[in-house]
């Protein structure tokens, strides 16, 4: 079998990747532009969903009182406040863009009626369940969040994930709706300066396997 043929589209992006960190040093005495978050959620949008469905919802908090509750619902971690912004990265459990999403389809000539109404049942149908549901909120929500992270990085900020809250709190302070879970919360801002250096990465060679585990 042939390689194919296949031209080198973004070093930048494959530097972004490389070189995004998790940090912790952040500008206190700096305020994100309000244009920059937009820019943010925007980016994240542009993530891949399950049939382009994008389960996913962005609540910011920047109100300084706020963020000291939210500090308290991530069990004391200061750097939410410091970063000056938080970002509670939500994803639905249920698909209910699904109506809206799979008429685009349609409109786009991309499948005929029948078959998008097919596909939309099916698709439905899939998440139904607690576990289906909550999975579907997570993969699609958490790829989202990469996108933010990626994009903060690469518009020369800092940003954190952050899981390290609770939950059901945090769902109450934003008053997320019943089928809709946080998944996790970006710490972001302008930089303080440099971060400790990067921990070690377990390598290919332990995590690449070949047709079976
Ligand atoms: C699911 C998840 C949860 C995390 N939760 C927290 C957290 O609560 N607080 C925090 O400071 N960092 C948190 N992190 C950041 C990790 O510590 C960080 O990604 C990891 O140490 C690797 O470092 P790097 O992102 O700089 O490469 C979390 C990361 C992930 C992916």
């Amino acid at each position: 079998m042939s390689e194919g043929t296949q031209q080198f589209r973004s070093d930048a992006a494959i530097d972004a990747l490389r070189a995004r960190r998790s940090g912790h040093n952040f500008d206190a005495n700096a305020d994100l532009a309000d244009e920059t978050l937009e820019a943010l959620v925007e980016d994240a949008t542009y993530a891949p969903s399950s049939y382009n469905l994008q389960p996913w919802e962005f609540v910011a908090i920047q109100d300084d009182d706020r963020l000291d509750e939210l500090v308290d619902i991530a069990y004391g971690q200061q750097h939410l406040k410091e970063a000056g912004t938080a970002i509670l990265v939500a994803g639905h459990t249920d698909p209910k863009t699904a109506d809206r999403v799979f008429e685009e389809w349609v409109e786009a000539g991309r499948f005929d009626a029948e078959t998008g109404e097919e596909i939309k049942a099916q698709t439905v149908a899939g998440y139904e369940s607690d576990r289906a549901g909550r999975d579907y909120a997570v993969r699609n929500a958490s790829l989202a969040a990469q996108n933010l992270l990626l994009s903060a990085h690469a518009r020369g900020l800092t940003a954190t994930p952050m899981t390290g809250f609770d939950f059901e709190a945090a769902a109450e302070f934003v008053d997320l709706p019943a089928d809709t879970v946080p998944v996790v919360l970006i710490a972001v801002g302008p930089s303080g300066g440099d971060e400790p250096e990067r921990l070690p990465r377990r390598g290919v060679d332990e995590v690449l396997h070949r047709e079976r585990r």
